[in-house]
């Protein structure tokens, strides 16, 4: 089985949505490890209750990016992580540990890449006035927001639609999109050819 990373900073909603697709055999792979660069995240109290390992790696007790990444890189060797899956983790990770785990990095973001890169999907999307925006889980490359695309849905946006609701949409797709593309990559499913991903459908 392979063994999966989630690193966090938030309110680890996708972090609890993979848990449950663990926890109810619908994903088959071990969460080894949940990170969080953040001491009062809600993500590590999710880890915590699932009875998952779980630590908070403070960015401030190291001098820069590349030897925080160094300590985080060590850390997930030493648990023989094979996927790192970002779940709203708030830092751009350096070369150097996407170097360590390349093609291995997979994060969800809330819009329709390449639209809306970047820490506001959801509002950016509103206040430009797009009709539809949605969801993408991509592998991480050294472009913000910019790895091959693994899998999107579609959202529709209302005339009448906040940030608020349309957040809830956006999120609820996410809880299904998210297990569903670590689905496919945990049984090796995924191949990506130059920015393209290739998915093997099940007989
Ligand atoms: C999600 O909207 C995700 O797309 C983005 O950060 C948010 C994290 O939410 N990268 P949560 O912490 O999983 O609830």
């Amino acid at each position: 089985m392979k063994n999966l990373a989630i690193l966090c900073s938030g309110f680890g909603s996708n972090l609890q949505a993979i848990i449950n697709s663990v926890k109810k055999g619908k994903l088959k792979a071990n969460i080894a490890l949940v990170l969080s660069d953040k001491v009062d995240s809600y993500a590590l109290v999710r880890a915590k209750k699932a009875g998952l390992l779980f630590v908070f790696a403070s960015p401030d007790a190291f001098p820069d990016r590349e030897s925080y990444d160094k300590y985080l890189v060590k850390k997930l060797k030493v648990s023989k992580i094979d996927y790192v899956l970002l779940a709203g983790f708030m830092r751009i990770v350096s070369p150097y540990f996407i170097d360590n785990f390349k093609n291995k990095i997979i994060n969800i973001h809330p819009s329709l890449l390449p639209a809306f890169k970047g820490t506001k999907g959801i509002v950016d999307a509103l206040n430009y006035g797009v009709k539809v925006t949605g969801v993408s889980v991509h592998f991480v490359n050294e472009q913000l927001d910019g790895g091959p695309i693994i899998l999107q849905e579609s959202i529709k946006v209302k005339d009448d639609d906040t940030a608020e609701t349309l957040s809830v949409r956006v999120h609820k797709l996410e809880h299904k999109l998210y297990p569903q593309a670590l689905k496919l990559l945990v049984a090796g499913n995924l191949t990506i050819k130059n920015r393209k991903v290739l998915i093997k459908t099940e007989k």
